[in-house]
C-alpha cells in the first residue's frame, strides 16, 4: 500500500494543489491556516508528508524554524521551489513512519492530510514513533479532511480493519485506489488515551484539526 501511495502522489504532484481551490472550502481553509499559525508559533517544527508545501508556507510565517519532509521527490521539488523566509526553512526526504531519521531537535511535529492515509492497525506504532521523536511535552498537530457527501470523493470500499478507500482519477486518465480514512472524536480519544495530554480537537465543516502534547 505504501508504495502505491507514493506512486500516486508522485503522479499527482503537479495537480495536487487544485484540491485547495474548491470554493466551498475556502472559509474553512482560512480558519485552519489561522489555527496552525497560532498552534506552531515560536516552535521548531518537523513537518512530515509536507507534499508541495502548501501548509509549510503557513507554518513558516510564525514558527521559529521548519524542517519540511516528504518521502516522494516530485512534490518535495515543488515545495522547495516556492518562496521561503530566509534562514528558517529546510527540506529533506523522510518516511513518515520513521521520523527519527530526520536530523535536528524539534519542539513540535505537524502533518497535514497524512493521518487519513495511515492504515488503522498502523496508527498506534505511527503515533508512538512520532511521540518518541519529540519526547514528553512535545506539541503535535494534525489536520485532515472530514467526509462531506457531495464534496468528498465517495468511499468505494471498506476493508476488514475498517479502512476506507476512494477511487481517484488523475488528469492523465489514470484511476487510483487510495486509502483515505475519516476518523472521529471517539477514535482520537481511544488512541491517544495515555499517549497525550491537552487534547484539542476542532471540527470544521470540511476539516478537522487535532493538537496535543506528548504525555510523559
Ligand atoms: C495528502 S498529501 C499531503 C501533502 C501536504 N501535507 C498537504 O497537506 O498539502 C500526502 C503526502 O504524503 C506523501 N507520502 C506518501 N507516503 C509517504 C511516506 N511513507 N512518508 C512520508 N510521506 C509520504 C506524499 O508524497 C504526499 O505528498
Amino acid at each position: 500500500m505504501s508504495g502505491e501511495l507514493r506512486a500516486y502522489y508522485a503522479r499527482r504532484a503537479r495537480e495536487y494543489e487544485r484540491i485547495y481551490e474548491k470554493p466551498e472550502r475556502q472559509e474553512d481553509l482560512a480558519r485552519l491556516a489561522a489555527l496552525l499559525a497560532d498552534d506552531l508559533a515560536g516552535h521548531e517544527v518537523l513537518e512530515i508528508a509536507c507534499g508541495t508545501g502548501y501548509w509549510s508556507q503557513v507554518i513558516a510565517r510564525s514558527a521559529r524554524r521548519l524542517h519540511a519532509t516528504d518521502a516522494v521527490a516530485e512534490p518535495l521539488e515543488i515545495a522547495k521551489a516556492k518562496d521561503w523566509p530566509p534562514d528558517k526553512v529546510t527540506f529533506g526526504t523522510c518516511d513518515a513512519y520513521d521520523p527519527a531519521a530526520a536530523p535536528g531537535d524539534f519542539t513540535a511535529l505537524f502533518a497535514g492530510f497524512w493521518w487519513s492515509h495511515v492504515p488503522r492497525p498502523d496508527l498506534p506504532a505511527f503515533l508512538d514513533a512520532v511521540h518518541r521523536r519529540l519526547g514528553p511535552g512535545g506539541r503535535v498537530v494534525f489536520v485532515d479532511n472530514r467526509f462531506v457527501a457531495g464534496s468528498s470523493t465517495p468511499i468505494a470500499e471498506t476493508d476488514g480493519d475498517g479502512n476506507t478507500y476512494q477511487l481517484r482519477p488523475l488528469s492523465d486518465g489514470s484511476r487510483h485506489r487510495v486509502l483515505k480514512n475519516f476518523p472521529d472524536r471517539a477514535e482520537f480519544t481511544a488512541l491517544l488515551d495515555g499517549r497525550a495530554r491537552n487534547l484539542d480537537l476542532v471540527e470544521l465543516p470540511y476539516f478537522w484539526r487535532l493538537r496535543y502534547e506528548v504525555a510523559g
